[in-house]
């Protein structure tokens, strides 16, 4: 049948046809969408998650301020020059995660974890009820307090201020606990995981009994700055993550050779290196910026150790240099 102009009648059953499927379509469009937003289909939201006083949300900020993803992922977004932190919290759990963070330039030993799990808080917050048991519930921290302890880490050490460790913690907890449907996906041969079953055996936990009772010691005030204090001092601090200790450049410039040289500035000047100029580069890097070096990278360290701490570095440099000997 064909339609002629003033037939009412004639498309009628073809446009009813096409409303039919539009409104249909509609309808799924519609119920899926709500299907989509119901319950995050059993997804945690930050606010459901807390660690000790914080809030997700609270440690979020702390990632978001420190510029975790600067080198880190999450869910995909971030850099790749440390490892993805997504299921980070189930992996070392929340003691190891307590000993890492506030000295990441090395990693925790067994003793360091150890100390945190004698407060019953934190046997409670990691779920377990001894030191043996947590090594089992977390077998990534046996893991790494089998291999890494004690060695120097890739991670700067980030010098975070009262609470923030235990916002990023509360941050990791609810990226741990996202349900993300499987990514990132299980590390395959050679991973950390793979050899886990084996590593929290009795020699682990007797070596922490041994040296349990290790702790650096602090540096005198009255006894001078050594030039052997400042090097434990640049490993604890973590510069060694960024600077070579001979005139290899990593992040930072090598200290072989500093002192005593000419060292050119972003700002075209050159400065002398002298113990002066050394201890200000500490204190505050950004006040004389190193030409070919990005600005802000170094953090500025003026609030975060002793003058005493500050000599002892600069006498540590001071060595590394023909000039000093
Ligand atoms: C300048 C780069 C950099 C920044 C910034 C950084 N990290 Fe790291 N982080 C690393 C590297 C590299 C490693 C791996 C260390 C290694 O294996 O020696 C690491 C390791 C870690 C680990 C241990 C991973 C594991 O499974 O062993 C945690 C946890 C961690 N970082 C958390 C953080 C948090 C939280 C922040 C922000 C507050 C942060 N990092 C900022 C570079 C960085
Ligand atoms: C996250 C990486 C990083 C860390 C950690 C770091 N630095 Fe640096 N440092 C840099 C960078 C980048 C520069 C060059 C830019 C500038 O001058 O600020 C630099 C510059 C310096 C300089 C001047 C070097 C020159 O050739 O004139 C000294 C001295 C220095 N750092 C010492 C330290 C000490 C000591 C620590 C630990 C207490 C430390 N740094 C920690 C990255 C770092």
């Amino acid at each position: 049948m064909s339609c002629t102009t003033g037939d009412k009648s004639c498309e009628t059953p073809r446009r009813r046809g096409a409303l039919s499927v539009l409104v249909l379509m509609a309808a799924i469009f519609l119920t899926l969408s709500v299907f989509s937003f119901l319950d995050s289909r059993g997804q945690v939201t930050p606010d459901q998650i807390s660690y000790k006083d914080y809030s997700a949300d609270d440690g979020k900020r702390i990632f978001q301020a420190y510029n975790c993803m600067g080198c880190h992922t999450i869910v995909g977004n971030g850099a790749y020059l440390g490892p993805d932190l997504t299921k980070e919290y189930n992996h070392t759990g929340p003691a190891w995660l307590e000993a890492f963070l506030p000295s990441a330039g090395s990693f925790p030993t067994a003793a360091a974890v150890r100390t945190h799990l004698i407060s019953p808080e934190q046997l409670k917050l990691s779920g377990v009820t001894s030191f043996e048991e947590y090594l089992e519930k977390y077998p990534g921290a046996a893991e790494r307090l089998d291999r890494r302890a004690g060695k120097v880490s890739h991670m700067p050490n980030l010098q975070f201020r009262e609470g923030e460790v235990a916002k990023l913690i509360a941050f990791l907890k609810y990226t741990a606990a996202m349900n993300n449907e499987g990514w990132p996906p299980a590390i395959q041969a050679g991973s950390l995981e793979t050899r886990v079953a084996k590593v929290h055996g009795t020699s682990l936990v007797a070596a922490a009994n041994a040296s349990v009772s290790a702790s650096p010691e602090p540096v005198s005030a009255s006894g001078g700055a050594t030039a052997e204090q400042g090097e434990k001092l640049v490993t604890d601090y973590g510069c060694v993550a960024c600077h070579a200790t001979d005139t290899t450049q990593k992040v930072g410039p090598g200290w072989g050779d500093l002192f005593g040289s000419s060292v050119p500035l972003a700002d075209g000047t050159t400065v002398k290196a002298d113990q002066a100029y050394l201890a200000e580069s500490i204190r505050n890097p950004d006040a004389q910026v190193v030409k070919g070096y990005p600005a802000g990278v170094m953090p500025p360290y003026k609030d975060l150790i002793k003058q005493e701490e500050l000599d002892a570095m600069v006498a540590y440099l001071v060595s590394l240099s023909k000039a000093g000997k």
